[in-house]
């Protein structure tokens, strides 16, 4: 089950009320004129007292009031490296809050401001289909020589499971990186649960087959797989998504180009791999904002990630011309849910002294998921 599922059930199924119930009747209104100056007011009471963090991918209203902003690897290292600061506030996705409290001290308090934003992609891989799926390894006797690797975007459950199994996890950053190592401990990789990060690392960088590579249906007996197809694969790629990226097609890669003479396509690997592979350059979010921001001026860009950014490095850089890959693509919804109202319920929360909306990972979960995080952490 996912945060998404979860609080669904906790509310019954009266969806008006789920932007209430982390802060009934307490959320600031969107209109109210004096947000800006409020948050500013909050963030200067705290002073030290607080770290807020901010995905690429968040609002410009919230960006503005991040101490840090970077892509999911980068924040899990800033939110480490700030143990002297008890409260993180998390601007971004549930998984990136819980992957924060799991690698800060116990004594910090992880807070996310809205509650229902969890990620599509992190609840298409739940811990009892993940383990359901390893004991068919087992049984065919290759569970010892599969290396379960996930990608950041996965619940801290399903971080856990790698740890304990001898994996890992990956960013979009450190996916090659990460795989290297895997096949240097194991025979195949079991992918959680992305299967186009899995994929076009594998095949693009990596230099295995689209034959090497299976996906594992977690709503199939079996995957849907027959026992040669597991024994044979090098990568068992579960069959998940992100709901932003996998909307990008070759048609708006070959739209672009008819409109925009010597326009440079680039894309997040969580894009499918016909468009991760007519695009000239694919990059991780950080690697997109570095690529984008480092090239000549008259540069044209089409850009195949989330809205939010692909915006904002557009007006960054007036002097090229950049372009959203697909116009009928549209924000990612649920890092849409962090707004202003709720960054500046939950500082003046705190002024208050009241910790709202906190994030805690069950010990025993922390302590495989960190099993995991850490090496992957050493492996950079
Ligand atoms: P990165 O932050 O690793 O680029 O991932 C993109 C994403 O989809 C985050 O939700
Ligand atoms: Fe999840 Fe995709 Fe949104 Fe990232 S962009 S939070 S992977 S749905």
């Amino acid at each position: 089950m996912g945060i998404t599922d979860l609080l669904l059930l906790g509310q019954g199924s009266d969806l008006a009320s789920e932007r209430g119930v982390s802060c009934p009747g307490e959320l600031p209104a969107p209109s109210d004129p004096d947000l800006r100056e409020r948050a500013r007011r909050a963030r200067a009471t705290l002073g030290d007292q607080v770290f807020v963090l901010g995905h690429h991918y968040q609002r410009d209203e919230v960006i503005e009031f991040a101490d840090v902003t970077g892509d999911s690897f980068k924040l899990a290292r800033d939110a480490a490296a700030r143990p002297d600061a008890p409260y993180i506030v998390f601007c971004g996705v549930h998984f990136m809050a819980e992957s924060a409290d799991i690698l800060t001290s116990p004594s910090q308090r992880v807070i996310l401001p809205d509650l229902a934003a969890g990620c599509s992609m992190a609840d298409m891989a739940n811990y009892e289909q993940v383990a359901a799926c390893w004991a068919v390894l087992d049984e065919l006797g290759i569970g010892q020589s599969t290396i379960p690797v996930t990608y950041m975007n996965s619940s801290a459950a399903i971080k856990a499971f790698t740890g304990e199994h001898g994996g890992t996890v990956c960013t979009s950053s450190n996916a090659h990186t990460t795989l290297t190592w895997a096949f240097s401990q194991g025979e195949r990789v079991l992918f959680l649960p992305d299967q186009h990060l899995g994929r076009n690392t594998a095949v693009l960088q990596m230099g295995l087959t689209l034959g090497d590579c299976v996906v594992w249906n977690p709503w199939k007996p079996r995957g849907g797989l027959t026992d040669s197809q597991i024994k044979n694969a090098k990568m068992i790629l579960w069959r998940g998504h992100c709901s932003v990226h996998a909307r990008f097609s070759l048609d708006s890669i070959n739209d672009v180009r008819s409109r925009i003479r010597d326009v440079q396509v680039i894309v997040h690997p969580e894009c499918q791999h016909e468009v991760a592979l007519n695009a000239d350059i694919i990059g991780s979010t950080e690697q997109i904002i570095k690529t984008v921001s480092n090239s000549p001026a008259g540069s044209k860009w089409a850009i195949g990630t989330e809205l939010n950014l692909v915006k904002r490095l557009a007006q960054q850089h007036q002097d090229k011309q950049i372009v959203f890959l697909d116009k009928s693509v549209c924000y990612c919804s649920t890092m849409n849910r962090i707004d202003l109202p709720h960054l500046v319920w939950s500082l003046e929360s705190l002024v208050e002294g009241r910790v709202v909306n906190e994030i805690k990972v069950a010990e025993r979960t922390a302590h495989f998921a960190r099993v995991a995080l850490d090496r992957m952490l050493s492996l950079i």
